[in-house]
């Protein structure tokens, strides 16, 4: 069957056949920019971030859609998501930075983490980040001091562990009751702690956060974990008589990485998450909250692809033919960290017929270093171009400079025409801090 389109996302193709990205041909994108190379879909991510926030409009109207930026944490996904009406969660002193730069108002940030820095709470305070995501007892008493010592007030959200356990790796599950973040539920800890923070003057405890996991496609979970903060809510409110007035159900929501998954769409997802939240609402006759959702991979995800020119091609008679390509675990560490998936075609040929599976290798000095096991494609020449899709998410804001390789450039293409958003590092770069004796 003839294809018009490549890839899990169904990439369109340039009137002369190959990969098209943003309306820009990948082949050219690679003369003018190089490899590796990230290259985001502009009105992908746009397109996720207004479905996300139409969906969240329809199903329930009142609250907001925060991007998670550790997804990918560059200036430009912070304006972009920004520009489509979201907020932005960051989760560091560095991402808060990136997003400040990036002009995301201070007031529409959400600083999450489980172990703050006193140094990273005061630049989120002096710069007035809208609420902080408290985590523990010890980010409490740290709070209540910094505000004291500089005489301000702080919004918080307490983040709970609701003892939800989602089918996902486990390197990514975040919910259950062993847990390095939040206050659990079900041992009385998150009772305590907003017993703790309704008691403290400059601390105004606005509402309740958690987050169970990423990568999720089962909607399952994510309706456990809504209606047990929705107990509690209720919980709180008969015992303490505290209102949640705002609720921040984390982000979590998979997406595809093989033609053959099946993730449910954000429209899904959104609705499943509302109707749990409005019957649960209704069972407690409690005071609407307003939601908020927290999505990274779902918005940025599958506006990702990577291009990378394939050179050392080994073929080991009987066991597999190595393609090695450019890049590798430096730039995407996800393959080598969880066993994570993805799917490669050849730019110039994206429908070809596949004819033989290959081993696509990274150049770093690891066996382990394999973007992927098995890919199918067609004949694989030294100096072709592959193109790796759903790398949107957590690659290059996981990238490190291994074997000191140069983080690649990311290219943001749109409506015809690619921009460079972050350069490509150079030698100077992974020098310039080194101290030569
Ligand atoms: N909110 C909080 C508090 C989080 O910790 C996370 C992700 C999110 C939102 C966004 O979740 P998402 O919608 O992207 O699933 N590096 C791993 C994923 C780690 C996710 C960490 N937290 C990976 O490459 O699969």
């Amino acid at each position: 069957m003839m294809t018009h389109t490549a890839g899990p996302h169904a990439f369109p193709l340039s009137p002369r056949g190959s990969l098209s990205i943003g309306g820009v041909d990948a082949l050219e994108l690679v003369r003018q920019f190089g490899t590796p190379l990230h290259v985001l879909d502009e009105g992908r991510l746009r397109a996720n971030c207004r479905a996300y926030r139409e969906a969240l409009a329809r199903e329930y109207g009142n609250g907001g859609v925060l991007f998670a930026s550790k997804a990918c944490c560059i200036a430009a996904t912070c304006q972009i998501t920004y520009q489509e009406g979201l907020g932005v969660d960051v989760a560091s002193g560095g991402e808060l930075h990136t997003a400040l730069r990036a002009r995301v108002p201070a007031a529409d940030l959400v600083f999450h983490g489980n172990n703050k820095t006193a140094d990273e709470i005061e630049y989120g305070l002096r710069a007035g980040v809208g609420r902080f995501v408290v985590d523990n007892d010890y980010e409490l008493e740290l709070l209540d001091t910094l505000t004291a010592k500089m005489g301000t007030r702080v919004e918080i959200l307490l983040r709970l562990t609701p003892g939800v356990e989602p089918h996902t790796h486990k390197a990514i599950r975040t919910g259950g009751v062993d847990s390095k973040f939040g206050f659990g539920i079900a041992d009385g800890a998150a009772y305590q702690a907003v017993a703790r923070a309704i008691r403290l003057q400059r601390l105004h405890l606005r509402g309740l956060h958690a987050h169970i996991g990423s990568q999720v496609f089962d909607l399952e979970p994510f309706r456990l974990e809504a209606s047990a903060l929705l107990d509690f809510a209720a919980h709180i409110r008969d015992e303490l008589d505290v209102t949640t007035e705002e609720l921040n159900l984390g982000g979590g929501l998979g997406i595809r990485y093989l033609s053959t998954d099946e993730p449910p769409s954000i429209g899904t997802y959104v609705k499943g998450l509302a109707d749990v939240v409005k019957s649960k609402l209704a069972q407690h006759r409690l005071a609407p909250p307003k939601i908020f959702l927290e999505p990274g991979r779902s918005i940025v995800g599958d506006a990702g692809v990577t291009l990378y020119t394939a050179g050392a091609i080994k073929a080991i008679p009987g066991v597999r033919t190595y393609v090695s390509v450019d890049g590798g675990m430096f730039e995407n560490p996800r393959p080598a960290l969880y066993a994570a998936r993805f799917e490669a075609v050849l730019a110039d040929r994206p429908t070809a017929t596949p004819v033989q599976t290959y081993a696509v290798a990274g150049r770093c000095c690891e066996s382990g270093d394999v973007l992927i096991w098995e890919a199918h494609l067609p004949e694989v020449h030294s100096g072709d171009v592959l193109a790796v899709f759903s790398t949107g998410a957590y690659t290059y804001s996981m990238a490190s400079n291994y074997n000191r390789f140069p983080r690649p450039a990311v290219v943001l293409a749109g409506d015809g025409r690619a921009r460079v958003v972050v350069e490509r590092e150079t030698y100077d770069d992974l020098v310039r801090k080194d101290v030569v004796l």
